[in-house]
């Protein structure tokens, strides 16, 4: 595992955006894991940028690790809008070339299938960004998250709903109790992975993650298994890390 200490947030989610901007120059058919989440609108603000300076996302195909369940594409909370809003809009990205969970599946099981099988069709994903949640969440995979599990329905820990409330006027409750997600497995398969932490808020679960036991009750401590994996942390996320391997 590749660890990259930033100074700053705004260096971190700049180099992050460097990383992705490199992958999709590189590779003929780009397939891009895309995450949402506050860290994550300042990585999609630098690529934004560097679309305005010339990076084409015409070639590239996105999934996205998650969606509420329920809840319609066209709700504002929906991580359908935010992608929408954070990055799609602002891009050249083809149309129907971008998937998320579908949040308003009749029947999710089917969905979830439909999603692996999607993933599998495109050429299994190229680059995965990820956050991690306080819970130790990559993807909405809450502890316990067994790091063999696939795309599923979910219930998300108070925890969560209470990390996210912002966007349902920090009403905690209103936050949906469940959700669709990639599973540990799926996130696993991606041939690269791309965390990024930031802010004092996350030191604890990324010293966990990341120095702690390699465990299913931390989802993103299953990332040190992976063969090529990469975690961008501000000096606040780092802030716990004894870094002395
Ligand atoms: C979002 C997702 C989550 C977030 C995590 C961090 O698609 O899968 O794992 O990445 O909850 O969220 P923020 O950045 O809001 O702290």
């Amino acid at each position: 595992m590749e660890i990259v200490l930033a100074p700053d947030a705004m260096t971190a989610c700049r180099e992050a955006a460097a990383r992705i901007a490199d992958y999709m120059r590189g590779a003929p058919d780009p397939v891009l894991g895309l995450a949402t989440g506050r860290t994550m609108e300042a990585v999609y603000r630098a690529l934004v940028g560097m679309h305005r300076d010339g990076l084409s996302f015409a070639r590239c195909r996105t999934f996205n690790l998650d969606e509420y369940y329920p809840i319609a594409r066209d709700d504002p909370r929906s991580y359908h809008a935010y992608m929408h809003e954070q990055l799609f809009r602002h891009v050249d990205i083809v149309p129907g070339r971008t998937r998320l969970p579908d949040g308003a599946a009749p029947e999710p099981e089917r969905e979830c299938r439909a999603y692996e099988d999607a993933i599998r069709a495109a050429g299994g994903i190229g680059l995965q960004l990820l956050g991690i949640g306080l819970t130790g969440h990559i993807g909405f995979n809450e502890p316990p998250s067994d790091f063999a599990t696939r795309t599923r329905l979910v219930e998300l820990d108070e925890e969560t709903r209470r990390q996210n409330a912002e966007m349902f006027d920090d009403r905690w409750q209103d936050v949906p109790r469940r959700a669709l997600t990639m599973g540990v497995g799926t996130i696993l398969d991606a041939r690269r992975l791309l965390m990024v932490a930031t802010g004092a808020a996350k030191a604890r679960i990324v010293r966990d993650a990341l120095e702690g036991p390699v465990t299913p009750m931390v989802s993103a401590s299953a990332l040190r298994q992976h063969p090529a994996c990469t975690v961008i942390l501000d000096s606040e996320a780092a802030g716990l890390l004894r870094l002395d391997r």
